[in-house]
This record gives structure tokens, sequence and C-alpha cells, in this order.
């Protein structure tokens, strides 16, 4: 699919205060840092629409970014910044599971997982809790750049073994690096394929 224009529209703590038009949403998810910002801007080819940080942290809103004056890019903020205070943890825990719960929009939930790590039980706890409320996934592994090819594969066949524990059947996986631009086409492709099912 091609970007034709892609715009900040609006930041909220709230998802009622979200865009009140039925366009599908597409969000983004994952811990702090682990690249969601980024990733929204290498889809786009727009470098500062959504804002990046090397610190974590940095996404505290519901950011929404218009597409092609068609369908919604949702930036959201990270889980799991242990740094920050507990209130502030559970008022944004609390933002993201709104949204993600009561979003009628929300279309597909992009999770992040930072393609380095071992499997995380913050982030295995947190793709359960989708499948238990039937919440629409799919799982991006970022920062491929940083991995030779061989470990990338090694990494992402151990995640998916360890998906298998509790899933019968694999979500959709991607492999993304916003610096190479690897898995653009791909993501990209798929959300067409998803506006195309749902007619928009
Ligand atoms: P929060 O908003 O704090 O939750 O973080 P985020 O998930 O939006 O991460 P962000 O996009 O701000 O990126 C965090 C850091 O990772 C920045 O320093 C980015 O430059 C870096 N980064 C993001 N994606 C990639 C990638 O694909 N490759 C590399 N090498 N660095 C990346
Ligand atoms: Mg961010």
């Amino acid at each position: 699919m091609e970007i034709k224009s892609a715009e900040f529209i609006v930041s909220n703590t709230d998802w009622r205060k979200c865009p009140n038009v039925q366009l599908a949403e597409f969000a983004f998810i994952g811990r702090s840092n682990v690249g969601k910002s980024s990733l929204i801007n290498m889809l786009t080819n727009r470098k500062g629409l959504a804002m990046t940080s090397s610190k974590p942290g940095k996404t505290l809103l519901i950011n929404h970014f218009l597409v092609n004056n068609d369908w919604f890019l949702v930036d959201l903020p990270g889980y799991g910044y242990a740094t920050t205070s507990k209130t502030v943890r559970e008022n944004l825990k609390q933002i993201i599971n709104d949204y993600i719960l009561l979003r009628e929009q929300l279309t597909n939930l992009f999770v992040l997982i930072d393609c380095r790590l071992t499997p995380q039980n913050i982030d295995i706890e947190f793709i359960m809790w989708l499948g238990e409320n039937a919440i629409p996934f799919s799982i991006v592994f970022t920062k491929t750049d940083k991995l030779s090819k061989g470990k990338l594969a090694e990494n992402i066949n151990f995640y998916k073994q360890k998906l298998l524990e509790n899933w019968e059947e694999l979500p959709p996986i991607f492999a993304t690096s916003a610096n190479t631009a690897e898995g653009k086409t791909e993501i990209l492709n798929y959300i067409e394929q998803i506006l195309k099912d749902i007619g928009e």
C-alpha cells in the first residue's frame, strides 16, 4: 500500500475523547523503548511524525495519526517502565487497557517485542491477556538490524515455541527494523488486506 499522507491528529489520555469517527485503527503496544513510535515513522516514511527517544517513557498519551485520510495508526505509551512511580504506572496501564478493551474502532493491535531478548514474562502475560479478551493482534519483532540473520531466526523460533505452549495457532508475526525498513511492505500489505476484508 502506498502512503500518500500521514498527519498527527490528536493526543488523549482517554479513549472516549479519541477521534469521534468510524475509521479503522491499528495500534502499537509493547514495552517502553521497544520502538513503537519509530515503527510508525518508518511505516509512514515520516521521520518526526511520532516522537521518539532513547530514554524509555517517551510516549505517555494515546496518539492518533491519520493515514491516507482513511485509517489511523495509533501510538500508545509503553508498559513496564520500571523507573516511573507506581501511580504513574498504574495510570498508564489503565489508559492502555481501557483503550484496548473499549475502543470499538481498534481493528488490530501490533504487539512489539525486542528481537534481542528471550521471552519476557511481562510480554507473555500481556499476550495471554489479549487472548482472554479476544483482542485481534499480531506480533512484531523490532530492531532486527541489531542481530545477525542466524541469531534473529533462532530468537524468533524460540519465541514461537514459547507461544505454542499456550496457543494452538500462532498470530501473524513480522520482523522489522526502523533503521533498514525491513518488514515495512509486509506490515503495510497486511493492513491493506484487513482494510479490504472489513470493506473500508
Ligand atoms: P516509549 O514511547 O518510551 O514507550 O518508547 P517506544 O517504544 O515508542 O520507542 P522509540 O520508538 O521511542 O524508540 C526507542 C529507542 O530505540 C530510540 O533510541 C530509537 O532510535 C531506538 N530504535 C527504535 N527502533 C529501532 C530499530 O529498529 N533499530 C535500532 N537500532 N534502534 C531502534
Ligand atoms: Mg513511543
